[in-house]
C-alpha cells in the first residue's frame, strides 16, 4: 500500500481492528445495517452477482464474512483476504458458527499474495471507497493479475455525483480543513469516466451498472453517524421509486447512472 504519512498505516488499521472488536456490521455498513425496511436483511443476503458452483472465488476486504458466508455457501472453493487481523477472526467465527469454514487470509489488496491467473472470481465490496486512488488503481491491477482470462471482478465503489455523497464530501473537507479531524477511512468517490480509464486499459470488457437513488440519509461522519431525514415510515415507498429510477438508469436512460449512490463494476479479463 502507498503510505506517505508514517502513522497512517497503523492508524487504518487501528479503525477496522477496533471496529471489527466493538461492532462489525456497523463499521462496514454504517446506518445500512440497521434501516430494514429500506435495505432488506444486509447482515445476510445473496452476493450481488452470480456465482457458480465449480469457480475459484476471492472475496477482497472479506470483512466479517458478511457477504463470504452466503458466497462460501454456494461454492467451496471460497477465499477471503482482510487486511485486519480482527475483521479475519470476525470471520473465521462467522463461517464457523454457520457451519462453513472458509480459508481465510491476511493481506492488503494492493499486492495480493497469491499467483497470477487463479480466480474466476474476485469481487471487492466497500473496500475502494476507504482507499486512495493511487491504493485503488493498485488494487484493480492486482484483482487483473489474480484472475484467470475469462474471470470477472465485480468491484463495488461511491459514485461522484450522488446528491448523498456530494454532501459528505463536503462534510469530508470541513471536517478535514477546519476540524483537523483525519479520518483514517474517509471515503474517496468515483466518477464513471475514471472508472472506465482506469479498467479498460486492463480488462477485455466493462460493465458499469448504477445502484441506489436514494435521498441523503447515510452520513459517515463522526457528528452524523446515527443521524437519518427521513422517517422509517417513508422507506418502503422510497426503495420502490429508488428501485424504479435504478431500472431506468441501467436501461433507457444511462445519463441517470451519474447520480447513483454505488457503482458495480463487472471487468472481465
Ligand atoms: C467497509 S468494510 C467491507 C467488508 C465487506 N467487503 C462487506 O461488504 O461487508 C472494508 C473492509 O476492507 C478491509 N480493507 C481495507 N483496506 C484493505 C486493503 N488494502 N486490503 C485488504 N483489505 C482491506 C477492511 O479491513 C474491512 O474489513
Amino acid at each position: 500500500m502507498i503510505v506517505k504519512d508514517k502513522h497512517f498505516f497503523n492508524d487504518y488499521i487501528k479503525v477496522w481492528d477496533n471496529g471489527a472488536v466493538k461492532d462489525a456490521p456497523f463499521i462496514t455498513l454504517g446506518l445500512e445495517a440497521v434501516l430494514t425496511d429500506y435495505y432488506g436483511n444486509l447482515l445476510d443476503a445473496p452476493p450481488p452477482f452470480a456465482v457458480k458452483t465449480d469457480e475459484q472465488i476471492l472475496d477482497l476486504g472479506c470483512g466479517w464474512g458478511r457477504v463470504l458466508k452466503p458466497v462460501r455457501s454456494i461454492t467451496r472453493n471460497t477465499v477471503g483476504l482482510d487486511i485486519s487481523q480482527q475483521m479475519l477472526i470476525a470471520a473465521k467465527n462467522h463461517c464457523n458458527y454457520h457451519h462453513l469454514p472458509t480459508p481465510l487470509v491476511g493481506g492488503d489488496g494492493t499486492s495480493l499474495p497469491f499467483k497470477d491467473n487463479t480466480f474466476d472470481t474476485v469481487y471487492s465490496l466497500l473496500v475502494l471507497q476507504h482507499l486512495s486512488k493511487d491504493n485503488g488503481k493498485k488494487v484493480i491491477k492486482e484483482i487483473h493479475r489474480v484472475l484467470k482470462p475469462g474471470g470477472a471482478a465485480y468491484i463495488r465503489v461511491p459514485s461522484r455525483f450522488a446528491p448523498e455523497n456530494l454532501l459528505m464530501s463536503f462534510l469530508q473537507i470541513i471536517s478535514i480543513n477546519v476540524f483537523r479531524y483525519k479520518d483514517p477511512i474517509r471515503m474517496r468517490f468515483y466518477r464513471i469516466g475514471e472508472i472506465k480509464k482506469i479498467c479498460n486499459s486492463l480488462f477485455s470488457d466493462v460493465e458499469i451498472t448504477a445502484h441506489e437513488f436514494r435521498p441523503p440519509w447515510n452520513f459517515h461522519t463522526p457528528w452524523t453517524w446515527h443521524y437519518i431525514i427521513i422517517p422509517r415510515r417513508y422507506h418502503k415507498r422510497l426503495r420502490a421509486i429508488s428501485d424504479a429510477i435504478e431500472k431506468k438508469a441501467n436501461t433507457t436512460m444511462p445519463w441517470l447512472k451519474h447520480f447513483a449512490v454505488t457503482l458495480m463494476i463487472k471487468a472481465v479479463k
